[in-house]
């Protein structure tokens, strides 16, 4: 079944995208062109912020995905507050609407902290991945804060050599089971250095993995029928 939280598919297209398109593949595709458009620009912002805050992970969808949603920069408390995400299976893993913006703020606190971040890079996505602001493009965002928090703390990670089954994984792990270390245990054997921004640029833009469509197994589900 198609995601359609607006409940207004046939009228404007697959998540509202600007160009009413019902072609999902069709507009993945253009969410990915937006992205990698867009890209440098998110990056560059984010290196003239000196704190970022939870405001900052907003304006970086909205950067990235403002040429394909009207709604890009806003996040699920404005678009679906009503909306419980399941992914795996599992449908506690991410904020409720009404949390994200405390669950954000506080992931980008603890990653600005540069030793917890060198230290527990693996940890720190798995905050920013809980907040899960958006109805889509939460991967792309956060790997994008991410890749700038990791840089501060003088590290990076090579996601290339990551397989996005086993990440999926080890992040769903530590969703469930915050804090214990397990994305970290993932993810140790590819930190690596800091890379400089325009590294990082392209390797987020050849990443294969990032922006595809996720698995069958997503599901999302109405409050109501899950929860409270
Ligand atoms: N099974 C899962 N367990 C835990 N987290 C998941 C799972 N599936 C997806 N996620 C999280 O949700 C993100 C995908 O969310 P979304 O589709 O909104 O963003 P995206 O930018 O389109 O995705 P991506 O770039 O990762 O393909 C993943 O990158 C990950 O952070
Ligand atoms: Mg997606």
């Amino acid at each position: 079944m198609t995601f359609d939280p607006f409940r207004d598919f046939e009228e404007r297209g697959y998540l509202r995208n600007l160009y009413g398109s019902k072609d999902v593949a069709a507009v993945k595709a253009l969410e990915q062109k937006s992205f990698k458009k867009n890209l440098k620009s998110a990056i560059d912002a984010l290196a003239t912020t000196q704190f970022i805050e939870y405001k900052h992970i907003l304006s970086i969808h909205k950067t990235l995905f403002g040429d394909i949603y009207p709604w890009a920069g806003e996040d699920r408390l404005a678009t679906a507050p009503a909306l419980n995400i399941t992914k795996g299976g599992y449908d506690r893993m991410f904020a409720h609407p009404r949390d994200i913006r405390r669950a954000g703020e506080y992931a980008a606190y603890r990653g600005q902290d540069l030793s917890f971040m060198h230290e527990q890079p693996g940890e720190v996505m798995g905050l920013l991945a809980h907040a899960h602001p958006f109805l889509d493009g939460n991967g792309r965002t956060i790997m994008v804060l991410h890749a700038e928090l990791a840089y501060r703390a003088g590290i990076s990670i090579e996601w290339k050599q990551t397989d996005k089954v086993d990440y999926l994984r080890a992040l769903t792990t530590e969703l469930n089971d915050p804090g214990k270390g397990h994305l970290d245990l993932y993810l140790k054997p590819f930190i690596r250095s800091a890379i400089d921004r325009k590294q990082s640029i392209s390797a987020l833009k050849s990443l294969k993995g990032l922006g595809e469509t996720q698995t069958s197994q997503d599901r999302l589900n109405r409050d109501s029928d899950r929860q409270e």
